[in-house]
């Protein structure tokens, strides 16, 4: 399955980028430490600070905090009904936060202030199901938001549209509408669309839950891809082995708090906390 996204030129020339900045921290660290902090410590992609939602009665997210580095993958696990979705919506703006801090970069997103579709453009999003349009092609679908929401002139949308779904092998698929795809395709072509602005982050939440067993395959090594050439992305799924294997952070949620937060190997094989060693060993046949 190697090759949906053919983009190895650009891990690579990440990897050279981030080789390059080491050896100049590196060289500079001699005559000016702060240098070598900067680049060793770089500002988290995502953090989160104390986030409080409720709806109703029900308090969701009970002080949320966390955060995701650069170039980092961390799953987002827990029960259903444990707050994955609401905690991806807050992130993106589609719910407002009750209390606490969300930061993308150097912004705070939750500052009512900031431009709430200038935010939007900097993460990528995929939902479970009901991603694409489907009175429309798969060109429009993944121009739309570039053009509607962001501005874009056409030619450059369409362009980087084409650019996308070539690398996905799906170009031929261009003016095929989303019925005439697989279930895996149209979840690939959901993800060439959050990709459409070059964004920051990409929110994938529960992506193959809605997909048959067969096609889960697909959109998983499409994720690998992804994580290869240094995209960062916060994703909420139930795939505990793919977790395990691509993820380099479990964040676990349990009764609206963060339960634990570590590699895979910490939290899904090593925790003496008997409700997570319960909640991994549901999990595993
Ligand atoms: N818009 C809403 N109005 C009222 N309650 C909501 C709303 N959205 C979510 N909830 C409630 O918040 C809680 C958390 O839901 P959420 O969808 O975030 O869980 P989840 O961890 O994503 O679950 P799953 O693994 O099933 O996707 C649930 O009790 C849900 O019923
Ligand atoms: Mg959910």
């Amino acid at each position: 399955m190697s090759g949906i996204i053919d983009d190895t030129n650009n891990g690579t020339a990440a990897t050279a980028a981030s080789v390059t900045a080491k050896t100049t921290a590196t060289t500079a660290g001699t005559t000016d430490p702060t240098a070598r902090l900067v680049v060793d410590n770089p500002a988290p992609v995502l953090r989160l600070d104390g986030v409080r939602k409720s709806f109703g009665a029900t308090q969701v997210l009970r002080g949320i905090s966390f955060e995701v580095a650069r170039h980092e993958v961390v799953a987002l696990l827990g029960p259903s009904g444990s707050g994955k979705s609401t905690l991806m919506k807050c992130v993106n703006l589609l719910e407002r936060v009750d209390d606490g801090r969300i930061w993308l970069g150097d912004t705070d997103i939750t500052d009512p202030r900031e431009n709430q579709d200038r935010i939007r453009a900097r993460i990528g999003v995929v939902f479970q199901q009901f991603n694409l349009f489907p009175h429309m092609t798969v060109l429009r679908n993944v121009t739309l938001a570039a053009i509607k929401v962001h501005h874009w002139q056409r030619d450059r949308a369409e362009a980087r549209a084409l650019e996308l779904l070539d690398r996905i092998g799906m170009r031929a698929k261009a003016n095929a509408y989303p019925d005439q795809l697989s279930g895996g395709q149209q979840q690939r072509v959901a993800i060439a669309r959050a990709l459409m602005t070059d964004p920051e982050l990409l929110l994938l939440d529960e992506i193959t839950s809605a997909l048959d067993p067969m096609l889960v395959g697909e959109v998983l090594t499409m994720v690998t891809e992804l994580k290869s050439q240094g995209t960062t992305i916060l994703m909420a799924t139930h795939e505990m082995s793919f977790a395990h294997e691509a993820a380099d952070r479990i964040v676990l949620m349990r009764g609206g708090v963060i339960a634990e937060n570590g590699t895979p190997r910490q939290v899904m094989d090593e925790s003496d906390d008997p409700a997570t060693r319960e909640f991994f060993a549901h999990f595993r046949h």
